[in-house]
């Protein structure tokens, strides 16, 4: 049901730098894999044909990722790396890709309304933020279009953390409607732990619908970003607003502490180094 996704990639990525100043942060890999390829295949598995990228300066690299390669290919193909060739090739075969540019990194929500004009009537469309992977058995998003196929509204990724790290999220007050699915009735962000109505966060994956830009064009950017969680929390009442808490483990990708544990989960599990990589952990752990 949902066949597009808007990925905001236009931030500054201050966090990676010097790493980030003249690359994109979702270009980083993990072992072998640039982060935001996994996002692209999370949502191509979900269904999605559409994927539209919220891209800044410094951003080309994400273009030319999902893009042919001509002379790539044909070195591959001339030296007979045929496997190589096909992972290569099909990158550009994932999804219809468009690319708009966000005219000044005003905040995510920002990111989004420039994708506007790309969305029509009532369609869903997914969000997914260049930072958070999630590692399940079934893509993150599809599982959010499961909630969104019998509920309807918005759906918005949680998951729990502990209440002492509530002060770095956007916390939800939430009423549990069945299994992992709650309604939310307000957001919090970044509360004081003392004060957070939960332990359950947002996690950067969403599915909105156009009425979310309505409510994006409605806040003041004038004292601050232009944020999608400001604009999620005063839909609440006008619209129902879900929370899915996903099956799955989060890695935000994002931080730098974030990136590492993905890349020793990820590289532990890698079909060509797993092995060898499991065995050097071992021996570095003896000496810790
Ligand atoms: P972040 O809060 O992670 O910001 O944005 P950032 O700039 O990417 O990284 P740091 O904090 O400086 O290290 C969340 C998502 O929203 C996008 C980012 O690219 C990321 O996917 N974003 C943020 C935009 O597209 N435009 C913006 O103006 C801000």
């Amino acid at each position: 049901m949902v066949k597009k996704v808007i990925i905001p990639v236009a931030g500054l990525g201050t966090r990676f730098l010097p790493a980030t100043k003249a690359q994109p942060k979702e270009m980083l890999p993990i072992i072998d894999k640039p982060i935001i390829q996994y996002l692209v295949e999370e949502a191509v598995a979900s269904g999605v044909e559409d994927v539209i990228f919220i891209t800044g300066r410094t951003k080309r690299a994400i273009e030319d990722h999902f893009d042919f390669s001509t002379e790539l290919e044909s070195h591959l193909s001339k030296n007979g790396k045929k496997e190589m060739f096909d992972e290569v090739r099909n990158i550009a075969k994932l999804a219809r890709f468009s690319f708009v540019r966000q005219s000044a990194p005003l905040g995510d929500g920002h990111a989004i309304l420039s994708a506007e004009h790309l969305v029509h009537g009532d369609e869903p469309v997914g969000v997914l933020f260049g930072d958070d992977i999630v590692d399940s058995v079934v893509p993150c998003l599809a599982q959010l279009g499961e909630v969104f196929k019998k509920h309807g509204g918005i759906v918005i990724a949680l998951e729990t953390v502990p209440r002492s790290e509530v002060h770095r999220y956007g916390v939800v007050d939430a009423k549990k409607i069945s299994g992992n699915v709650y309604e939310i009735k307000d957001i919090v962000e970044k509360p004081n732990p003392k004060d957070a109505p939960s332990n359950l966060v947002i996690a950067g994956k969403y599915i909105i619908t156009p009425h979310v830009f309505h409510e994006l064009k409605k806040l003041d950017n004038s004292k601050d970003e232009i944020r999608l969680a400001y604009a999620l929390k005063n839909i609440i009442g006008k619209m129902p607003v879900y929370g899915l808490k996903f099956e799955g483990k989060r890695y935000d990708c994002g931080s730098k502490l974030g990136l590492l544990k993905a890349t020793v989960d990820f590289g532990l599990k890698h079909k060509t180094v797993g092995k060898d990589f499991r065995k050097y952990l071992k021996k570095v752990s003896k000496g810790l």
